[in-house]
């Protein structure tokens, strides 16, 4: 007989990512209890209470504002503790302050079954994601970061409009650091098997201003940032589609951020490549054929997150 998928997930830091993972998480009907944890009691108690108003609109739903305790039985933990990039802060500039709180909360949630995966969104994701399989000792299945899921669906976006084709219907991948470093994947880029370039000659298109996209997608953030203060709505539904493809065992592949040994001669190192996700956590990331240039800057800003791992003493 299979396991029963379990249907409890743990939001640590109930800010403005949380509060939103925990909203997507709660309509979504996937999940059977919610736990919110954050060091600010009253924040999680009072997001706690709004969400479970809701409970006549969506799927039956304990939510309740608890404990690190709380999270021992959760399938899945979501870490979204700590600050965030305030106009003009860089991912890396969260270093020090973020990992002071992963320091601090990661022991405590020490309890859980061997099966519980730990998500990591907190900025700067990779290196924390790092830090975090440091920290518990738990394996790479279990442990990993949101990554580039929300960067690969800017790319997906930033093409979907320039060719007139839903997002769902095109492959396209943002790999390496989710930050400044990060690589869009030119090469493999794809609409219905066709390259985008020919696409756009089969469709009649112009051809896709490589370097504009390239600029809409890596300073996203940024540009939301400096408008109204957070970014939030985006991530957290690339975060329910994370454990989307956890709890229904999907096998989905996700740009997620997780431990690298060897793939592309990096080693020792967290950051993003296509991996399949599903019940059992983090599969092996996808070696795929990369072009020369793509496979530089790969291993450009794999040494980027190893400066800033050397940075944190790990
Ligand atoms: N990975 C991604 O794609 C992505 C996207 C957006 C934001 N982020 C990151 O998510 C994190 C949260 O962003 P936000 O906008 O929600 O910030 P926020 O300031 O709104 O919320 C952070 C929350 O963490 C809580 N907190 C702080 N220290 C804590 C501790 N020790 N234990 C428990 N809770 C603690 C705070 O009380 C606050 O409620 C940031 O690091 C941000 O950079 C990641």
């Amino acid at each position: 007989m299979e396991a029963e998928a379990n249907l409890k997930i743990a939001v640590v830091g109930v800010g403005a990512v949380g509060a939103s993972v925990a909203y997507a998480l709660a309509m979504s009907g996937l999940v059977t209890e919610l736990v919110l944890v954050d060091i600010n009691q009253a924040k999680a108690e009072g997001e706690a209470m709004d969400l479970a108003h809701a409970a006549a609109f969506a799927k039956p739903i304990r939510i309740y504002a608890g404990t690190y305790e709380d999270c021992n039985d959760a399938g899945i933990v979501i870490f979204t503790a700590g600050a965030s990039q305030k106009p003009g802060e860089t991912r890396l500039d969260l270093l020090q302050r973020n990992y002071a709180v992963l320091k601090e909360s990661l022991p405590k949630l020490q309890g859980g079954s061997g099966d519980r995966i730990i998500l990591l969104v907190s900025n700067p994701v990779d290196v924390l994601t790092y830090a975090a399989l440091k920290i518990t000792g738990l394996s790479p299945e279990k442990v990993f970061g949101s990554g580039t899921v929300l960067d690969s669906s800017r790319f997906r976006h930033s093409l979907s409009r320039h060719c007139g084709v839903a997002p769902r219907n095109i492959h396209a991948y943002v790999v390496g650091e989710h930050g400044d470093s990060e690589v869009l994947l030119w090469s493999l880029a794809n609409i219905a098997g066709t390259g985008i370039d020919r696409y756009c000659r089969l469709a009649g298109l112009p051809p896709v201003n490589r370097q504009e996209v390239d600029g809409h997608v890596r300073n996203a953030g940024y540009e939301i940032i400096s408008r109204k203060g957070a970014t939030y709505y985006a991530v957290s539904l690339a975060v329910k589609q994370i454990c989307e493809s956890i709890i229904r065992d999907e096998n989905t592949i996700l740009t997620v951020s997780g431990l690298i040994d060897g793939a592309y001669g990096i080693r020792d190192c967290c950051l993003s490549l296509p991996a399949v996700i599903n019940s059992k956590g983090r599969g092996r990331p996808l070696e795929l054929p990369l072009s020369r240039e793509e496979e530089a800057a790969l291993r450009r800003s794999a040494e980027i997150l190893k400066e800033a791992i050397k940075r944190l003493g790990l």
